[in-house]
C-alpha cells in the first residue's frame, strides 16, 4: 500500500475531512503501534550515556553526533565533548580549533560549525536558555526536522516525531508503502502521519522506541529480526513476507574518485601540515600534504624536490581509500624523510612537532592510514 498524497482535502466549509482527503491522516495501522512499541522499548532499550539525564544540550549533541556514525563509535566522542564543553555557553565560547579537535573523526565537520553558530544563536537570542518550543528548536542553524523533533520529545516531552532514515525504514515496512522514502514529501507526510499517533505524554519513549527498534530489530542489511519485533503482528511488509522489499529507495548519483598521493615529509623535529581552503570539502581543517594523482615512488621525490625539499630517504605508506558522500579519494602515501623542512620548502605549510599535531591541530580521518607515521620514528 503506498502513502499516497493528494492535493487538497478541503469541504465546502473548508473543513477537511478524512473522507475527502485520507492523507492528512494516519494510516490506521499506526494507530496500534504506539502501546506495544513503548512497552517493548522499557523492557528492551538499551543503556546509553544520552539517556540518563536528557537535558536538551546533551540530546543534541548526541544526535548530531549519532548522524555521523555508529552507537558505539559515539559514545567516548559524546563523553570527551561533555567533558570538555558541558553547556551552551561553552559551546559557543569555544576556539573553532577545539571544536574540530573534539570532532576529528566523526567527519562532516561543518555540523560541528553549526552547533556553535546555534549555541551563539541561543547565547543572544534566548538568554543562554536552549529554548522549549519546536518551533523555536527548529530556528537554530544546523537544526532541521528530526533533531528538533528528537530535542522536543526527548528533552521536553513536545509530542513531535524524530524521523531519520531508520524510522522511515521502519514505518515503510509496517505500510508496505512503496513510496521513495529519499523525497522530502514522503518524510513530511510520515512525520505527519507519526505526530498523530504519540501516545499522550509519552513522545520521548515512543520516539526513542521507533530508533531502538529501527536499530536492533528491524534492521536495514540482513533479514530484520521480526520474531522480536513488538510491531511484527501489524506489519504488512511481515504479513506478505515481504520485509526485505522495503523501504524502497532511489539510488544516490555515483560518487567520484579523485587520485591523490600524500606525503609524510618529516625532518628530525618537525612534520608539515597545512590548512585546507575554508570553503569546499573539509573546509579549513589541518591535513597532510597531497597532490592529484597516484606517483611512483621516483616521481614522489621528484616531487619533493621540485617543492624545495632535500628527500634523504622515501618508504611507501601503502594504499588506502576514504569516502566522503560525493567523492571517493583513493590515495597512495609516502614518508619523506628530508634535511631541514623549514629552511627550504617552497609550499606555505606549517611545520609542527607531532605531540602538537596530536593536541591541537585536527587531521580528518581520511588521513588515518598515514598519520601512524607521523608517530613512528623511521
Ligand atoms: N540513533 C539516533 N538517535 C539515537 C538515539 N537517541 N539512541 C540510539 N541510537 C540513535
Amino acid at each position: 500500500m503506498d502513502i499516497i498524497e493528494k492535493k487538497s482535502g478541503k469541504t465546502a466549509d473548508g473543513a477537511v475531512s478524512e473522507r475527502e482527503n485520507p492523507t492528512l491522516f494516519a494510516d490506521p495501522v499506526l494507530r496500534g503501534l504506539g502501546k506495544p512499541l513503548i512497552e517493548w522499548y522499557q523492557k528492551n532499550k538499551r543503556e546509553l550515556p544520552w539517556r540518563n539525564r536528557p537535558d536538551a544540550y546533551r540530546v543534541w549533541v548526541s544526535e548530531i553526533m549519532l548522524q555521523q556514525t555508529r552507537v558505539e563509535a559515539v559514545k567516548p566522542y559524546y563523553e570527551r565533548f561533555l567533558q570538555v564543553l558541558p553547556d551552551v555557553r561553552a559551546l559557543a565560547e569555544a576556539k573553532e580549533d577545539t571544536l574540530l579537535k573534539l570532532w576529528e573523526g566523526l567527519g562532516y565537520y561543518n555540523r560541528v560549525r553549526n552547533m556553535q553558530k546555534a549555541a551563539r544563536q541561543i547565547m543572544m537570542d534566548f538568554d543562554g536558555e536552549f529554548p522549549g518550543t519546536y518551533e523555536e528548536i527548529l530556528s537554530l542553524k544546523g537544526i532541521g526536522s528530526y533533531t528538533a523533533g528528537a530535542i522536543s520529545a526527548f528533552a521536553f516531552g513536545i509530542p513531535k516525531p524524530a524521523v531519520d532514515g531508520n524510522v522511515l525504514r521502519v514505518v515503510s515496512r509496517i505500510l508496505a508503502s512503496r513510496e521513495d522514502i529519499m523525497k522530502q514529501s514522503v518524510r513530511r507526510k510520515v512525520e505527519r502521519w507519526l505526530e498523530q499517533v504519540i501516545p499522550q505524554g509519552q513522545a520521548g519513549d515512543f520516539d526513542q522506541g521507533l530508533i531502538e527498534l529501527g536499530a536492533v530489530v528491524c534492521v536495514p542489511n540482513g533479514r530484520p529480526k521480526c520474531g522480536e519485533c513488538p510491531a511484527a503482528f501489524l506489519c504488512r511488509a511481515h504479513a506478505e513476507g515481504k520485509e526485505t522489499d522495503f523501504p524502497v529507495k532511489t539510488k544516490k548519483k555515483k560518487r567520484r574518485t579523485e587520485e591523490r598521493t600524500v606525503f609524510v615529509f618529516r625532518d628530525g623535529v618537525n612534520i608539515a601540515i597545512r590548512k585546507r581552503p575554508l570553503t569546499g570539502l573539509l573546509a579549513g581543517m589541518y591535513e597532510l600534504p597531497s597532490v592529484t594523482g597516484r606517483l611512483t615512488q621516483d616521481e614522489a621525490v621528484a616531487y619533493s624536490k621540485k617543492i624545495g625539499l632535500i628527500p634523504v630517504r622515501i618508504r611507501p605508506l601503502g594504499e588506502a581509500v576514504h569516502i566522503f558522500s560525493h567523492v571517493e579519494w583513493h590515495m597512495r602515501g609516502y614518508l619523506v624523510q628530508v634535511d631541514e623542512l623549514e629552511k627550504s620548502c617552497t609550499e606555505e605549510m606549517l611545520f609542527v612537532r607531532p605531540k602538537d599535531i596530536r593536541e591541537k591541530y585536527p587531521i580528518p580521518s581520511a588521513f588515518e592510514k598515514y598519520k601512524e607515521a607521523i608517530y613512528k620514528s623511521l
